[in-house]
Formats: C-alpha cells, sequence, structure tokens
C-alpha cells in the first residue's frame, strides 16, 4: 500500500489517543493475533453457540407483524419505518420499557428510553450531559469496566475511584472524594458502578450494600449511573433488585445492553433516564429527552433495523428480557461453574503460594491474585510458553493498584476449553512461586 503523503502528528490530536485505556481493545486484539493457538481468557466476549441458525429476516418480520397490529400501520408503512432515517430516541422504547415493567416492575415511561448504540453510547451520552463543567467529577467504583473510564477520558471528564470493598463499595471514601472535591472548587456529579457481577472483578453488591450506596448518592447529592449488564446471568430467584428498583427519587440512571442477552453484532442498548430536567423557561423535560438531543449529533439514532431483530427477538420471548436471556444466563453459570471447579482441582490442593480468586455466581469473570506483577510482560511469557492468555487487572483501576491481579473470562469457550485452559494456567503459576 501506498504510504500518504500527509502525516500528522499524534501530538496533534486528542490527548486521550496517548492513554493507555484506549489502546486496551487494541492491546487485546493483537496479543491475541500473535498467539493464535492459545486458549483465551482474555475477552469478555458473548458465546455465539446461540447465533447457529441465526435469522435476522425472521426478527424483523416478527417485529413487522407487531408493528402493524400495535400501530395499526400497513406493511409498506411499517417497512419504511425501518428503512428510514428514525427518531433519536428509537423506535422500540416502548418494549424495552413494557420488559423493563414485566420483569424488574419498573415504572417506566416509554419517554423515558433511549435506545442506544450499545451501553457504550449510553455511557457516552449520560457523561455528555451530566458532566459538562471542568468541574464536575465522574466517582467510578474500581476495578471498572473501560468502556466508562476510556468515555470519560475522551470527553476529558476527570474521574476518581472509589474502590469496591468486600462489603460493597468504600462509602467513606466517596465521602471522602466528594468532600475533597467541594475543597477543591469542583463537585462529584456522578458514581459509575456495576452492581451486578462487576467487569472484570465479577463482585456483586448485595441488598444493605445497594440500599447504603442509594443513601449515600442522596447525602451526597449524586447521581448514581448504574451498569446492569451481567445482571441477567444470576441463577433463577438470586437476582437483586437493581438499583433502579430501589430508587425513590430518580438519583439512578439506568444503561442497559442487548450484546450479551441477544447479539453483539446488532448493538443495540438503551438508557433509563427519567430524572426531571427543568428549562429556564419554566418547562420541565426528562434527562431522556436531552440525551436524545446529544444522540441527534452523535449517532443520529439506532439503525432502526438493528432495533427491529432486537425486538423481535424480544417478541418471541413473550417482550421479557429476563425470558430472552434465560438459556444464555444458563450457559454462563455453567462455564463459570466449569472454570471454579477446575481451579479447584487443578489448583485447589497444594496452590502456588499467593495464588487466590473469588468465586462469583454468576457474570463473565474471575479475579485471581498472583504473588508476582502480573503486567504485559508476564502475559507475553505465558502465552509464548503455555499457550494460555488472560487480562492484566491493572487497566481497570485508575490510581494504578491491581498489578498483581488477573481478570479469567471464560464466557465464550467450550467446556474443553476451559479445562485445557485451566490445565495450562496451572502449568504456567506452577513456575511462579
Ligand atoms: C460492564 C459492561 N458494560 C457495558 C458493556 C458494553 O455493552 P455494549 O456492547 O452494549 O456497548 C460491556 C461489554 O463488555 C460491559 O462489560
Amino acid at each position: 500500500m501506498e504510504e500518504a503523503a500527509v502525516r500528522l502528528d499524534q501530538v496533534d490530536l486528542h490527548p486521550a489517543l496517548r492513554d493507555s485505556i484506549l489502546s486496551v481493545p487494541v492491546f487485546h486484539t493483537e496479543v491475541m493475533g500473535r498467539f493464535p493457538d492459545a486458549i483465551s481468557f482474555a475477552p469478555g466476549a458473548p458465546n455465539l453457540t446461540f447465533a447457529r441458525g441465526f435469522d435476522p429476516g425472521r426478527h424483523i418480520e416478527t417485529y413487522l407483524r407487531h408493528l402493524c397490529a400495535e400501530r395499526g400501520l400497513s406493511q409498506q408503512d411499517a417497512r419504511n419505518l425501518l428503512y428510514e432515517y428514525g427518531p433519536s430516541r428509537g423506535v422500540i422504547n416502548g418494549l424495552v420499557a413494557a420488559a423493563l415493567r414485566r420483569d424488574l416492575g419498573l415504572d417506566v415511561a416509554d419517554r423515558a428510553v433511549v435506545i442506544t448504540v450499545g451501553a457504550q453510547e449510553g455511557m457516552n451520552l449520560v457523561l455528555h450531559a451530566l458532566l459538562p463543567s471542568p468541574d464536575d467529577l465522574l466517582a467510578v467504583v474500581q476495578p471498572c469496566f473501560i468502556g466508562i473510564s476510556g468515555a470519560a477520558r475522551l470527553l476529558g471528564v476527570d474521574m476518581v475511584p472509589v474502590n469496591e470493598t468486600e462489603r460493597g463499595v468504600d462509602l467513606d471514601g466517596l465521602a471522602a472524594a466528594c468532600r475533597a472535591a467541594r475543597a477543591g472548587g469542583r463537585r462529584v456529579r456522578a458514581l459509575y458502578v456495576a452492581p451486578d457481577f462487576n467487569n472484570p472483578s465479577g463482585a456483586v453488591l448485595d441488598l444493605p450494600a445497594r440500599e447504603g450506596l442509594l443513601r449515600a448518592a442522596e447525602e451526597h447529592d449524586i447521581l448514581l449511573i448504574e451498569d446492569g449488564t451481567y445482571g441477567f446471568t444470576a441463577a433463577p430467584g438470586a437476582g437483586l433488585p437493581a438499583l433502579k428498583e430501589l430508587d425513590r427519587d430518580g438519583r439512578v440512571v439506568a444503561l442497559g445492553t442487548f450484546a450479551k442477552i441477544c447479539l453483539p453484532g446488532a448493538r443495540v442498548g438503551f438508557v433509563v433516564a427519567d430524572q426531571q430536567v427543568a428549562a429556564a423557561d419554566g418547562t420541565v423535560r426528562l434527562l431522556a429527552d436531552e440525551l436524545a438531543k446529544i444522540k441527534g449529533m452523535v449517532t443520529l439514532n439506532t439503525p432502526a433495523i438493528s432495533q427491529a431483530v432486537i425486538a423481535g427477538m424480544l417478541l418471541e420471548h413473550d417482550g421479557s428480557i429476563a425470558e430472552t436471556g434465560r438459556a444464555k444466563s444458563e450457559l454462563y453459570r455453567r462455564n463459570l461453574a466449569l472454570l471454579l471447579e477446575a481451579l479447584d482441582r487443578k489448583l485447589g490442593s497444594g496452590q502456588p503460594a499467593g495464588v487466590s480468586w473469588n468465586r462469583p455466581a454468576g457474570g463473565f469473570f474471575v479475579r485471581m491474585r498472583l504473588p508476582v506483577t502480573a503486567d504485559a510482560r508476564l502475559l507475553e511469557i505465558c502465552a509464548a510458553k503455555f499457550g494460555v492468555l488472560w487480562t492484566p487487572m491493572s487497566q481497570f483501576y485508575l490510581d494504578g493498584s491491581g498489578t498483581d491481579e488477573i481478570r479469567l473470562s471464560c464466557s465464550y469457550l467450550e467446556p474443553a476449553q476451559i479445562e485445557e485452559g485451566v490445565a495450562r494456567l496451572a502449568d504456567f503459576l506452577a513456575t511462579l512461586g
């Protein structure tokens, strides 16, 4: 390929491009590409077993029939709705709101839902809207998903880490961060938290921790940005109420995704933003209205064809997000149980000193502690000599901690790969002592 004559200097581009957080996905792809035979516990990718025989046309037709019946549209008008540019707010908001009412008992108006290009766009919209001033700070429960820290960096939003502890979120740390911000003439505006099987730690906030967090949010007058991505993987009857379900005052802006429940390639997620926004002229709108305005300038609208595929999948499960995700949830729990069981068997007795791991009951991730620094160099050795990959955890921390931790993900692997991967990992760990 001929090289372009114009060469740009990276220092003239957005400063976030020099931030290692934005390079994390590239790093994963690059390492996996160099070790194609390695078994990878690195990416938290959805399992595509369910995509075999996937027929987007069927789902679209299901949704079109629903549109005709529900809105009294002709076949052609219903089709045009999918082929046209669409409303920034989305077209399947009513179905999503109904699913949230049905599954969670959430009293959500259709208007309070914005359909986004994945939860990732939802994060960007919410940060855009809520943290407009350089004096606004985003508190983040760490370790945290790279998507939120990367989005904040890209938007120039400063972050303060608040630790995840055995008992939940470090509320004293949150209070101290809010105090310090005020003392410096700034304000913590919101806290990002993933209460169900956090990516990357697998941690869950129990009910008292959720209630305590809501009280703290009120006390410090901050909003909570709840990422509910992995809630659907809880065992039947074991799921805890979402923060949004416990929220009485509208403190919680909830992010959702269909990437894990339906299909990542559809790129459909949503935000529930029912907070009231008072304008200078006395009119009151919803935060969702404001997010839709921003979305109009970012992606205009989430592709209606993608929305139709997701809607069709929901409709085939009685309009329930929980039912749509049920079989996948079982598969993810099976994989996690296989991983934990293999770790116990291969490492449990006489495990190398300093190696320990947690035991999440759901989600995609297990967090493991090593007796040495778990960095890119160690990963390289492990991949080259033992044929197994994992994710260094330090990239999920904002304050440089987590250097002796790794994240293991088993979401998309076959049982035999999990077994073989753990055997390889055990051989590698045995060399660390
Ligand atoms: C915690 C968390 N939130 C959001 C997402 C991304 O969701 P989406 O694919 O809908 O952008 C992921 C994906 O890995 C995730 O782990």
